[in-house]
């Protein structure tokens, strides 16, 4: 039973996404639901070669998964490799090179390197950028990074999630951060306003846990689960926020502390049955601060709006013979 002083820490914020708030948490978790044997498990995790993804991928190895490292450099993504199957003896981890922004290489991901089967997908990756930024195909970075790239892998990946035994997972790892903006889809390339990374990250994040509810509406047959780490100490978040990361110093939750409730959408029998709910150290919060969602239309909106980007991204059909043009037969 919560006491009426955890709902004031929660409500504090710092008390609740600090690691304060992580071990006050964690006296609620149960520890079996994390002892799972994952032997035979394929867990794809986006972004593996630092702080959260990084704890996330170790996690899951020293759990028996196969893990696969899906990272945009190759030296830091061979260097993660070999450092996690020292600290873990697994010899079931790879590094895969996938650049998360680029559709055009999330398409060839998906074509030519991606294993047949999947149980786990884990949308990791992200970044806080102080500049605007493009992507390869000219959309604004945390757009591509955090939304597009990640819709595009699922939706070339959802039937192979759909293969196993077990009911296939998607996780997207999002942002407290997206609390402090609502769903918009206005100047979204950030075309027409000056460029502020604070905000285009916090809406890429809403987006995520937008998509994320469609999804598990549209797709039954996998789990699909967004979640926010809390605040964790981690390369991107000393080099993107220095001043945070040096305020709140021993206050920042471990890269494993993040990653906890990551792993525990991902494994946990417990977890299989919310596909479409918004967690915070295992347990399912509201992804709105005041409780009310948006327009139903504000959300077709976002879906519509990415399926025509991802559209726009695709390699052009191949011209039908002029046999098929005139009509067969004709
Ligand atoms: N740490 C926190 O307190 C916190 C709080 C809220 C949400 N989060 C979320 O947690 C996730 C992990 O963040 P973190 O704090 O662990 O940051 P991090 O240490 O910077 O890790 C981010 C990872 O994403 C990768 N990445 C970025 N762009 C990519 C792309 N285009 N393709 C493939 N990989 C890409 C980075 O690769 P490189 O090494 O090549 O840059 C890195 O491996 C992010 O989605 C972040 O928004 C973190």
């Amino acid at each position: 039973m919560r006491l009426p002083h955890h709902y004031l820490l929660d409500a504090s914020v710092v008390f609740s996404f600090d690691a304060s708030g992580f071990r006050r948490h964690a006296r609620a978790f149960d520890p079996a639901d994390l002892e799972v044997d994952l032997s035979g498990r394929v867990c794809l995790v986006t972004g593996a070669n630092s702080g959260i993804g990084r704890a996330t991928a170790r996690e899951l190895a020293l759990r028996n998964a196969t893990v696969l490292l899906l990272c945009r450099n190759p030296e830091r993504g061979q260097r993660a490799e070999d450092e996690l199957r020292a600290e873990t003896g697994s010899e079931s981890i790879r590094f895969h090179q996938l650049d998360l922004s680029d559709l055009v290489d999330v398409r060839r991901y998906a074509a030519e390197t991606a294993p047949e089967r999947i149980d786990v997908l884990i949308h990791n990756a992200g970044l806080l950028p102080l500049e605007r930024q493009l992507s390869p195909q000219g959309h604004e970075i945390t757009l591509a990074t955090h939304v597009l790239g990640p819709l595009l892998l699922s939706q070339l990946l959802r039937e192979r999630l759909a293969s196993g035994a077990r009911r296939g997972r998607i996780v997207w790892v999002s942002s407290g951060g997206m609390y402090t903006q609502a769903l918009s889809l206005r100047d979204v390339q950030w075309e027409e306003r000056d460029y502020d990374g604070v905000v285009a990250y916090a809406q890429t994040k809403r987006m995520q846990v937008v998509l994320a509810e469609l999804l598990a509406e549209r797709w039954p047959e996998l789990a699909v689960n967004s979640m926010h780490p809390g605040w964790a100490d981690s390369p991107g978040v000393e080099r993107s926020l220095p001043t945070f990361h040096k305020l709140l110093g021993k206050r920042l939750r471990t890269p494993a502390q993040g990653a906890d409730t990551v792993v525990w959408l991902a494994v946990a029998d417990a977890a299989e049955a919310r596909s479409g709910e918004f967690f915070f150290d295992r347990e399912a919060r509201s992804p709105y601060l005041l409780g009310k969602q948006e327009s139903p239309e504000r959300r077709r909106e976002l879906w519509d709006a990415c399926q025509r980007w991802l559209a726009e991204s695709a390699p052009a059909s191949p011209p039908e013979p002029a046999s098929a043009q005139s009509g067969a037969g004709a």
